[in-house]
């Protein structure tokens, strides 16, 4: 900077030094200002827990890896940021028009042109990005490389407005689990996804394990989740998919290996056969009247008959299949999860413990009710379309007795 103790100095270049200098400062403390003000909605993020679906709290391999790339990457733009922003503020308050400047004397020389600036703006840039370019494509081959080493694999299926999860354990090409809403997984474990859509695109996204993969119809995408711990770990779709789009959540439950086992087992046995006489007994002949031509329940044909398995049909059609979807959720053991209806409301009381391999508490009868009732005022579903569950008109009779059959399917 130039110095203002120049004795020649007149008083009007003292003043535009002076200025000049406070433009500096105040460059400098708006950028500081800015950039406290980002780390501390960063830190808001990170650190709330009543948001859920945030990235910057990664909690397994995968999430974790994209969390390291994400940040040398952020700092990089961080200081680009600051310095052109700076740059700006400095030349904005630097050169703004004086209350005492005589127009068409005191502009500013006019230029058009300068090479050297151009190329340092073009090619600086070129170079960062091609820079940044080497930790991104390793960021990428190494997830692609967590998919393809995974210690097992689940099928993820985007439907209309929910997500179905099957599990083929012994590699036979027919799934021995179908489940709805809830993914669970071992600790520990790299679970490899393939991701499938049974109408439109969707998007899966469990933002604590893993960044987005689009379910695509007529396509199978890859993608491998881990979790550190066990715990829940939400998720949404996030791609724009029909009027309840949403209302398209899902979660992940990872369980230590030997409740994982209790789960798996749990899954694979015979549904719970309601007790002759009870409300539970009237409300499965209910369930096979009205609900089974779209709903499945393992080890029964869509009349209600046995099928002699326990396990799933995963071509499972019902009577008239009307749903564009082609299925709807598998409601075996249905209450070994923790929400329904696209994971949005709660298949417990406050009191329940989702965590468990096979939660216990009190089944929320009220919330079930109402769904029965009019599935439409709490999700908008064109159901008109074939899209999503029906008002199946049910009486107050039905929706009771189908609701204690529906709460023991533990
Ligand atoms: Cu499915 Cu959005």
């Amino acid at each position: 900077m130039v110095s203002a103790s120049v004795d020649n100095t007149t008083s009007d270049e003292n003043a535009r030094i002076s200025s000049s200098k406070r433009a500096g400062i105040i460059a400098a403390v708006v950028g500081l200002v800015v950039v406290a003000f980002f780390l501390f909605i960063g830190r808001g993020i990170a650190e709330d827990a009543g948001r859920p679906l945030t990235t910057l709290s990664p909690k397994g391999g995968p999430a974790e890896e994209i969390h390291s790339l994400v940040k040398p990457v952020f700092i990089v733009a961080g200081l680009v940021f600051v310095l052109v922003q700076s740059a700006l503020l400095f030349t904005l308050f630097r050169y703004r028009r004086h209350k005492d400047d005589a127009d068409g004397v005191d502009e500013p020389i006019q230029r058009h042109g300068n090479n050297p600036l151009e190329w340092a703006w073009t090619i600086g840039p070129a170079l960062l990005l091609a820079f940044l370019a080497i930790p991104n494509v390793q960021t990428i081959w190494a997830l692609e490389n967590d998919a393809k080493n995974a210690d097992m694999e689940v099928e993820v299926r985007g439907q209309q407005w929910w997500w179905e999860f099957r599990y083929d354990t012994n590699n036979d090409g027919k799934p021995e689990v179908i489940t709805a809403q809830q993914l669970v997984i071992p600790v520990g474990e790299t679970v490899r996804v393939k991701i499938r859509s049974n109408d439109v695109i969707h998007s899966f996204w469990i933002p604590a394990l893993n960044g987005k993969k689009d379910a695509v119809p007529g396509r199978t995408h890859r993608l491998a989740i881990q979790a550190e711990k066990p715990g829940i770990y939400e998720g949404q779709c996030t791609e724009f998919c029909g009027l309840s789009h949403g209302y398209m959540r899902m979660q992940v439950k990872a369980l230590s290996e030997a409740d994982y086992a209790t789960w798996m087992a749990n899954q694979t046995s015979a549904p719970e056969e309601p007790v002759n006489g009870t409300e539970a007994a009237l409300g499965k002949e209910i369930y096979f009247q009205k609900c089974a031509s779209c709903h499945q329940i393992n080890g029964y044909d869509s009349a209600g008959g046995a099928t002699g398995e326990d396990l799933p049909d995963p071509d499972y059609r019902g009577r008239d299949h009307p749903l564009t979807a082609g299925n709807a959720p598998n409601l075996s053991h249905m209450m070994s999860r923790q929400r329904f209806a696209g994971n949005m409301f709660d298949l417990y009381e406050p009191d329940g413990q989702p965590q468990l391999a096979i939660p216990t508490g009190t089944p929320n009868e009220s919330k079930l009710g109402e769904w029965l009732r009019n599935p439409q005022l709490m999700k908008p579903m064109a159901a008109d379309l074939n899209r999503g569950m029906p008002n199946l008109k049910l009486s107050e009779e039905e929706i009771r007795v189908l609701v204690a059959y529906l709460t023991q399917l533990k």
